[in-house]
């Protein structure tokens, strides 16, 4: 039916959309909500930007580099306009919410500027923009989830599935509460027919996503009923989620992790900093000691799980002494593995205003010792697997070497192994 409207729109040739992704795997799912709503419109999609009449690029704001990735990128594109001077630019995600006209003011590059909100109107900003006219769509709203939407998904093994989108916790780090604007969730009933039609397809694990994603609610149900609703739709199917906030972790989530076999037993829990001071100027709303009970409670309902973190070093005013109770927390947890960052300072968050006062070099050395104690931790951890029996779902080749797979564990160990008597898709016992 829209093939007729876009038809109109552009008679004959079919446009090709050439789309590429920054930042975390809640991009990765809009990029496939926007290609789908391109491809319903007529648009062709192109692995080959060399092919494209419009060059989408989907952006992150979270941190500093973040940012200045997409710019670099931005400006080898404005190098590329020069020489194709039809071709569209457009700006998606994060960064056109954040930076808004700035984008489009600078140097002529950037047709169209469109915020996580506003996918759907992509296909006419796209054809007013071929006409001349540039474009800026960044309203958030309460309400779009595009729970109607099917994703464009390129097969493989994982499906992502955004339940719920926006963040009402406003740490006061963070641009996303700003970027993706107020917490809205799917419905249960319409994801548990995404999860039906993508077991279908034969996609073999499905990974729940949301800013926040165990704060979802669709009415009397929350996370929890989802998550069991999703796990028993297909018992052969794993099923993960990302990312949980702690102050979320209900007893009954805990509980339906526990009791269903396909849920994978490895959960990210942020903990951001060790320290209660700056646990509470970062507006995380949990102390250290409720954070250790519920990794301790995790651990007893869950054996074998593995546990992974955010950490963030140098937040404003942050002392040694603070400093080492990061450390201390990571060596008490003894998490599987942890995403480390310098505390960039983003504008308009709350952090701004406290400054930014400690130096780039302390920052460094402390973020060093933090990756260096959390490697020692994870090497040990992995160290702990060898001689055991994994059950591994095979995902694709190992990059290194044309005769091995890579495959996870549900507690999501990465091994590579040898090809022999194994397929994509299966799950198979590795001794490691
Ligand atoms: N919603 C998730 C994570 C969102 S962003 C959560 O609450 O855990 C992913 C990670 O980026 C955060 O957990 C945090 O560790 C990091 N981060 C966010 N803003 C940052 C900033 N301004 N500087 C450094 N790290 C930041
Ligand atoms: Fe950002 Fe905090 Fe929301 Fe996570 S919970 S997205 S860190 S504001
Ligand atoms: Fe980045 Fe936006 Fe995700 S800021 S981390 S792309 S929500």
């Amino acid at each position: 039916m829209n093939i007729f409207r876009s038809e109109k729109l552009f008679p004959m040739i079919k446009k090709q959309v050439y789309l590429e992704t920054y930042g975390c795997q809640m991009n990765v799912a809009d990029s496939e909500v926007v290609l789908s709503i391109m491809s319903d419109t007529g648009f062709g999609i192109t692995q080959d930007a060399a092919n494209a009449d419009v060059i989408f690029v989907n952006t992150c704001s979270v941190r500093d580099n973040a940012e200045q990735r997409v710019r670099q990128r931005i400006s080898t594109l404005k190098n590329y306009k020069r020489d194709n001077p039809g071709v569209l630019i457009g700006v998606l995600g994060c960064m056109a919410e954040r930076l808004r006209t700035e984008l489009i003011d600078k140097g002529n590059v950037v047709d169209l500027v469109v915020g996580p909100d506003e996918y759907r109107k992509l296909p006419e900003l796209v054809e007013s923009a071929f006409s001349g006219q540039r474009g800026i769509a960044v309203k958030l709203s309460r309400v779009e989830n595009y729970d109607d939407i099917m994703p464009l998904r390129t097969e493989g093994i994982n499906a992502w599935i955004s339940v719920m989108r926006g963040c009402d916790k406003f740490c006061t780090f963070c641009v996303v509460p700003f970027t993706r604007g107020r917490e809205r969730s799917r419905s249960l009933k319409s994801v548990v027919e995404e999860v039906k039609r993508l077991s279908e397809r034969g996609f073999k694990e499905i990974t729940l996503l949301g800013q926040n994603v165990n704060s979802y609610q669709d009415g009397e149900f929350d996370f929890a009923d989802l998550i069991a609703h999703v796990s028993a739709v297909d018992r052969s199917v794993r099923v993960r989620f990302m990312t949980p906030h702690p102050q979320d972790m209900s007893d009954a989530l805990i509980q339906t992790i526990a009791g269903n076999e396909n849920i994978c037993k490895n959960i990210h829990l942020p903990v951001q900093s060790g320290s209660n001071r700056i646990l509470q100027l970062m507006n995380r709303t949990y102390s250290i000691e409720h954070y250790l009970g519920l990794v301790e409670k995790i651990r007893n309902a869950i054996p074998g799980v593995t546990l992974s973190t955010d950490i963030i070093a140098g937040f404003p005013t942050e002392s040694e002494d603070d400093h080492q109770q990061t450390l201390d927390v990571i060596h008490n947890v003894g998490y599987d593995g942890a995403f480390m960052f310098k505390y960039s300072p983003r504008e308009n968050t709350k952090s701004w205003e406290m400054g930014d006062d400690i130096p780039d070099e302390v920052k460094v050395q402390r973020l060093n010792e933090i990756i260096d104690l959390q490697q020692t931790i994870s090497l040990r951890r992995n160290q702990a697997h060898i001689g055991t029996t994994l059950e591994i779902l095979v995902e694709r080749e190992s990059a290194k070497s044309n005769d091995e797979w890579m495959g996870r564990s549900d507690t999501n160990k990465v091994t590579v192994f040898p090809k022999e008597n194994a397929r994509v898709g299966e799950i198979v016992k590795i001794k490691i």
